[in-house]
């Protein structure tokens, strides 16, 4: 029996976020709108983050502005904090995301402070989620594996997720943000996170420096996991995260579990022609 299992397309915000060339908000708009004819149900468009800190997301508003946006699909951006929500919420964002970090070392090097004080942040954001009735994502990066601080303890992703759960996010996204993780360290993670969440209330997102997204997938699925972020081209990388190479791709993804019997709802054709339209825009 076919199983549906979701896409979460982020090409135009992890995929872009870490380009060196400026990408223009024309360029940028031209791939969201392709990516919305693929059967996306979520695209990540943008970050309301510090423009010093990635430069390539400042002008998120203004892509959110010009899309041509597809009944059906769910517009996101990331907010650091309630600048940030403020400005998603103004740029009409369908579901925003705050993002912390299973280690230490990876929290100071991309929010500029330590986890605990991410989430005290964060809680204002989600507050103001919850009653503006925007739906509230969470990341937690570094599930696996940190250069900064190196193996990173199952523990502590649950407690990250539990806290983020705890604020609200109706989903939390685990990142292994650098593409390091092996299948059973993923395993052992999720044996974890399950303690603390659904697998519904779950998503994998993972990087794929050393060639094993698919397999981490495959473990996440047995988990019970059934949405997946990645980036169409496999585009990608984290600016404080050194050896974050790209995303798993997209067009990928939906091949392997079209393999393994899923249903994802996506239009491959299409999906292979923003896939290209994505790579193009690599400098
Ligand atoms: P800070 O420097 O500690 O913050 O940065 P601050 O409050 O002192 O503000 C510094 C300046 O930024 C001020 O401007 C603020 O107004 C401005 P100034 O007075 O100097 O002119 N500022 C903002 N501007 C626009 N929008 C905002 C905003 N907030 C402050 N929201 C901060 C703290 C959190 C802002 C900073 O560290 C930051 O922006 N970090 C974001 C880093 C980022 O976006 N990383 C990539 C995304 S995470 C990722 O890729 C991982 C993921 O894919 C999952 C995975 O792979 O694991 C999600
Ligand atoms: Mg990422």
């Amino acid at each position: 029996m076919s199983d549906f299992v979701e896409i979460y397309e982020m090409a135009p915000r992890d995929g872009l976020q870490n380009e060196p060339r400026a990408i223009s908000v024309a360029e940028k708009v031209a791939l969201i709108d392709a990516l919305s004819g693929v059967g996306f149900r979520r695209i990540e468009v943008g970050s309301f983050v510090s423009p010093k800190w990635v430069p390539q997301m400042a002008g998120s508003e203004a892509v959110f502005a010009a899309i041509a946006r597809v009944p059906g699909v769910r517009y996101g951006a990331l907010t650091p904090n309630l600048k940030g929500y403020e400005a998603a919420r103004a740029a009409r964002a369908d579901e925003v995301a705050i993002f912390a970090s299973a280690s230490e070392g990876f929290s100071r090097a991309n929010l500029n402070c330590s986890i605990a004080e991410s989430l005290e942040r964060f809680a204002p954001v989600a507050a103001a989620a919850a009653a503006d009735g925007i739906p509230l994502r969470g990341y937690v990066s570094m599930v696996t594996d940190c250069p900064f601080d190196g193996p990173v303890a199952p523990g502590a992703v649950a407690r990250v997720v539990a806290a983020l759960r705890g604020l609200g996010c109706h989903e939390v996204s685990l990142g292994d943000t650098v593409g390091q993780a092996r299948p059973e360290a993923v395993d052992a993670m999720l044996a974890a996170v399950l303690e603390e969440a659904e697998p519904a209330q779950l998503a994998g997102h993972f990087h794929d420096t050393a060639g094993r997204a698919l397999a981490n997938i495959e473990v996440s699925l047995g988990r019970g996991l059934r949405v997946f972020d990645a980036c169409a081209g496999g585009l990608g990388g984290c600016p404080y995260a050194p050896g974050a190479a790209g995303n798993v791709a997209s067009e990928r993804v939906a091949a392997r579990l079209a393999e393994l019997g899923y249903e994802t709802g996506l239009d491959l054709e299409k999906l292979a022609a923003a896939a290209a339209m994505a790579r193009g825009l690599r400098g």
